[in-house]
């Protein structure tokens, strides 16, 4: 089965072609961080501005490169499709409307189905994509993206059960919100993995809280990690020590106390429930602190969980695994029965 998958929920727009939910045919993406660097943060009516201006381009692109369907003629290339997966949720109104309106439209002229997809439970479908053996049930799934921290038990492709989220700020806003704290660019999270690179050889004098480490809950709160680092910014600077070498400790500290929070409770969710495999999904994941960490305790604790991260370009947003989802959960509307769901429910 072959699907063109369209992904347009927040700064990237993105068109892949996926064969059978794990063959990677063909895959383009545009970016509006750049943009959003500028600002800071992202200004949904400037992600919406961008995904219209790179919508068609994109889908083009990921059409001509699948030479071997179209001869060169991008119209032959629908002969082949079975379907088009599309994002309706969650994200920014007009960022998803993009995406959705352009599928629509595809599907009216073609009359190819289209497959509605949740962007969050899509995330995890990345590890589903170009790997000689597949994830196995029952998994622990955990997404850590711009605007979500949840983790799933998987017990197979139709049984998710969501066990935990965020009572506030998702680690990937932390990431964000932080590094403008600290005048890094945006998106925080790569800005502060960098810096704390810098870092690693020292010893650290900086102490952020884990919040909610001990709680023995699958509950998060990154809110007072915020807070926590006003707070030193504030002393460093009242003491005369807020200089490269603090900002570089302090994102040091930041990424250990978010990647800290994110393995103790997804390790407990996977003792909880006795999985096979714990799979991640979501920007966030592409910190290589954070995988380091989850195979380092894997190891030490002799688990034979098979632990699966998506590569970094498969982590952040694409429409890749918006494809591998849509093939595992094949549910095909006619054009008029899709609409946006901006705030698609994550709690399945
Ligand atoms: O999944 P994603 O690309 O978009 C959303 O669906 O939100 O995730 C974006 C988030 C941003 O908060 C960004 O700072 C974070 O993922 N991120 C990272 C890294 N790369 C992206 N966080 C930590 N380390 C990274 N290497
Ligand atoms: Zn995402």
């Amino acid at each position: 089965m072959i699907i063109l998958s369209i992904e347009s929920s927040c700064d990237e727009t993105a068109a892949s072609v996926i064969e059978d939910g794990v063959k990677i045919i063909s895959s383009a993406i545009a970016s509006s961080k750049d943009i959003h660097a500028i600002s800071g943060g992202i200004i949904p009516e400037v992600a919406a501005r961008e995904q219209l201006k790179c919508i068609l381009p994109v889908i083009e692109k990921a059409v001509r490169r699948t030479q071997k369907f179209t001869n060169n003629n991008p119209l032959s290339f629908f002969s082949f499709i079975d379907a088009i997966a599309v994002t309706i949720g969650p994200g920014l109104i007009g960022a998803l409307l993009i995406g959705i309106e352009t599928a629509k439209t595809i599907s009216y002229i073609t009359k190819i189905p289209i497959i509605p997809v949740n962007h969050i439970l899509a995330h995890l479908y990345a590890n589903w994509l170009e790997k000689e053996t597949l994830p196995t049930f029952p998994a622990v799934g955990l997404v850590v993206s711009g605007g979500h921290t949840e983790i799933y038990l998987l017990k197979n492709h139709h049984e998710f059960v969501w066990l935990g989220g965020t009572r506030d700020d998702a680690a990937g806003e932390t990431f964000d919100k932080t590094a403008r704290l600290l005048g890094l660019p945006y998106p925080g999270g790569p800005a502060i993995a960098v810096e704390a690179v810098k870092f690693k050889t020292q010893s650290s004098k900086i102490k952020l809280p884990r919040p909610m480490i001990d709680s023995g809950t699958l509950e998060f709160s990154f809110s007072g990690l915020k807070t926590a680092v006003l707070r030193e910014i504030g002393q460093l600077k009242a003491l005369k020590q807020y200089n490269n070498r603090t900002i570089s400790n302090m994102a040091y500290e930041i990424q250990e106390s978010i990647t800290d929070v994110l393995v103790e409770k997804t390790l407990l969710a996977a003792k909880m429930h006795k999985v096979k495999s714990i799979i991640l999904g979501g920007g966030v994941a592409a910190n290589h602190r954070l995988t380091t960490k989850f195979k380092l305790k894997i190891e030490n604790s002799k688990s034979k969980i098979d632990f699966r991260v998506p590569p970094p370009s498969l982590c952040t947003d694409n429409a890749s695994y918006i494809g591998s989802y849509a093939y595992f959960h094949n549910k095909p509307l006619k054009w008029h029965q899709i609409h946006a769901e901006p705030n698609l429910e994550v709690e399945v």
